[in-house]
């Protein structure tokens, strides 16, 4: 498995130890050791984060500030009027999509309750072992079966391994802007645990990898501030808020989708 990390300084890992199985699987996916409150068993040390097991249910707790512990939750949000302008960039109904930056699988959740087969991957261990939580809860049984989230390097796994799929997506972190201050939740938590992992994120290198894969075609979201990256461009279809780019792969791809002319949704 090619994935990240976690730093242990950063997160102390408590359960109540009634669903032994799922606290040993969290365990393991963080690299992270079991406390129980109940025995009186404490780190000798306070960590910025603390990760709660109850049976199978887990919530993450901030124990240097006064944040309402996050619970992970999967809750596609949906354009009231129209179609999703995601859905309309991905283009196809039933399609096999790979999702190369999982996060809180809120884009990928919209994918797969379209009808598309999706295989997400994310990298850090932390987000992965909350979205993977929020999956298993999730009420929407086509999210359940169609969503398959992997603990892995997507860049990695992409450039090892042959992998089938109609379409790529990408929503690489975007940089920081002032008014994302203002930002939801998720959002703003999900760029502070990734902030906290090693390595540099490549989004050039996955954009490489995508374009050489076999996919007939690939996605990037991207704020409407920062230029699109241009070799192989398409189209494009914005939103209020966001740009979906799109690219043909390959030098000399012949893709069964028309091209994608300009098309904003707003
Ligand atoms: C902007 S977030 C994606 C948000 C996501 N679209 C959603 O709906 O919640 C980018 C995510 O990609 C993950 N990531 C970055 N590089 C990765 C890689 N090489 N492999 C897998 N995941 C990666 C980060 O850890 C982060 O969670």
């Amino acid at each position: 498995m090619h994935s990240k990390r976690l730093n242990p300084d950063l997160i102390t890992l408590v359960s109540d130890q009634s669903d032994i199985e799922y606290t040993q699987w969290v365990s393991q996916t963080l690299g992270a050791r079991i406390y129980s409150e109940s025995s009186g068993n404490q780190p000798k040390s306070k960590t910025p984060y603390l990760l709660r097991v109850s049976g199978n249910t887990i919530q993450l707790e901030f124990v240097r500030d006064k944040r309402k512990p996050f619970i992970p939750v999967i809750a596609p949000g949906f354009p009231a009027r129209g179609i999703d302008p995601l859905l309309r960039a991905i283009g196809v109904k039933q399609g096999a999509v790979i999702d190369m930056t999982a996060g809180w699988c809120a884009d990928a959740s919209r994918i797969a309750s379209s009808g598309c087969s999706i295989v997400a991957f994310e990298n850090n261990p932390l987000v992965y072992v909350l979205a993977q939580n929020a999956i298993e809860h999730c009420q929407n049984s086509l999210i359940r079966q169609h969503l398959d989230l992997r603990h892995a390097d997507s860049i990695q796994t992409l450039q090892s391994e042959t992998t089938e799929a109609d379409v790529i997506y990408l929503d690489p972190m975007f940089p920081l802007q002032k008014r994302d201050a203002a930002s939801p939740k998720p959002i703003t938590l999900l760029r502070e645990l990734v902030n906290h992992s090693q390595g540099r994120y490549s989004f050039d290198r996955m954009l490489d990898v995508a374009m050489s894969s076999n996919a007939r075609r690939i996605v990037v979201k991207r704020p409407h501030h920062l230029p699109a990256t241009q070799r192989g461009k398409v189209g494009e279809i914005k939103s209020k808020q966001i740009r979906y780019d799109i690219y043909y792969p390959g030098p000399n791809i012949e893709s069964r989708f028309h091209p994608v002319l300009s098309q904003s949704n707003s």
